[in-house]
């Protein structure tokens, strides 16, 4: 509730991430809408419908909806993005889940909201895709997992390797990684409006990213059929039909992607195959039980405090190093939901014990350390209230 700001949407923590960040706002909903269900917060699912709507307000007329919005100082990015108020990249597109959980729970959502998260959704759609069949992402930080091992391939001719601040030899540091995501910035194509449209420098198709795409966009669906054909319906019919085919040809690109023990993203070079956490979102489109044995296996993701962010058979696994190895609350959380969704009820409340442990002994922390529980980065972050759903599935 202290995170709350206006014009309706709360910052992940008040002194690290003072503006709007999508994805988190699309979280943040999904925590709204348990703690109205829950009677904690009366206006609970109000604030869901608003934090989502606020995060949408900014979309660029063809769709594109911007990853950060800098409500309380509009200038504050500008010199960096090339525009005003908003960022230039975009991030995973969580507001169709987050819009059908608020219908599940009773809520009321807009023609308006729902038109912009499919016009969002269309927008990722059109961009060319990578020779695999994916949608690209054009900056690492439009999949929201900022230095993951995945974009190791990115690093070698950057110049940047080594031994910066907190780091050891060979190995990224954070301050290294800030130096080159500028350059990425830099290489962004844009459209009229100043939205990133491709890059010179960068462009990967990320097989959990277009996992999330195509996840999405069947939640957004699911809302639709909630309210059935007719004038009720929130996602008219041949709408919902393109869209519902364009999520099936995405999963269908994710799974082709999995290469017998893993999922490869459409990459350049070995580091596309690194076992991050964030490419098990596979797991909400192509639920294979090896991903899901892979999840909760002490020697791979499964860690008391976690899942771990990295697969622990990695080399480059370290589970104090930001998006290196520690567990993140919004991939567990994803991860309990695919369990779910797959009948692995069994999964899913391993992995909701793991969420939950970790967010409590983190003391509501960004992420921590899976094996120890350790909080690290800034805290207290709005998005560890989703250890509030790991309640839901545990048995
Ligand atoms: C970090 C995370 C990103 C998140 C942002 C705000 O940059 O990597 O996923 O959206 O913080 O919490």
């Amino acid at each position: 509730m202290a995170a709350w700001r206006k014009p309706g949407y709360c910052v992940p923590n008040q002194d690290t991430y003072p503006h709007q960040w999508l994805w988190d706002s699309c979280f943040h909903a999904v925590i709204w809408c348990q703690l109205g269900q829950d009677g904690v917060v009366a206006d609970g699912l109000e604030r869901a419908v608003t934090e989502v709507s606020s995060a949408l307000s900014k979309q660029d007329p063809d769709g594109f909806v911007p990853h950060m919005i800098y409500w309380a100082e509009p200038e504050a990015g500008t010199d960096f993005w090339g525009r005003s108020g908003r960022s230039s990249i975009t991030q995973p597109p969580m507001y169709g889940h987050a819009i059908a959980e608020v219908v599940r729970a009773g809520g009321a959502v807009t023609h308006d909201l729902v038109g912009r998260a499919a016009g969002g959704l269309a927008n990722l759609l059109a961009r060319p895709r990578t020779t695999a069949g994916l949608i690209p992402v054009f900056h690492p930080w439009e999949t929201g997992c900022d230095d993951s091992a995945r974009w190791d391939d990115f690093r070698s001719d950057s110049g940047h390797d080594g031994d910066g601040p907190g780091g050891r030899d060979g190995e990224p540091t954070v301050a290294a990684w800030r130096a080159r995501k500028g350059d990425f910035v830099a290489a962004l194509e844009t459209g009229r409006q100043g939205q990133a449209v491709g890059s010179a420098e960068f462009s990967v198709g990320s097989v959990g990213f277009n996992a999330l795409v195509a996840w999405n966009i069947r939640e957004l669906v699911s809302t639709g059929s909630v309210f059935g054909p007719g004038p009720g319906d929130l996602l008219a019919a041949n709408r919902r039909a393109e869209l519902t085919s364009a999520a099936d040809e995405l999963s269908v690109a994710v799974s082709g992607r999995w290469t017998g023990d893993r999922w490869a993203d459409d990459g350049p070079g070995p580091a596309s195959r690194i076992r991050t956490l964030d490419a098990m979102a596979a797991l909400l489109v192509d639920p294979r039980p090896e991903g899901f044995a892979d999840l909760i296996d002490p020697e791979a993701f499964g860690s008391r405090f976690g899942p771990r962010g990295v697969d622990r058979r990695e080399p480059s696994y370290d589970p104090d190093i930001y998006w290196r190895g520690p567990a993140w609350p919004q991939l567990g959380y994803l991860m309990m939901v695919a369990a779910d969704r797959a009948k692995r009820a069994d999964i899913a409340a391993e992995v909701a014990d793991m969420l939950a442990a970790g967010a409590e002994r983190s003391g509501l922390a960004e992420y921590w350390n899976p094996e120890s529980g350790q909080g690290r980065g800034a805290r207290p972050q709005s998005w560890t209230g989703l250890g509030l759903l790991a309640e839901r599935y545990r048995t």
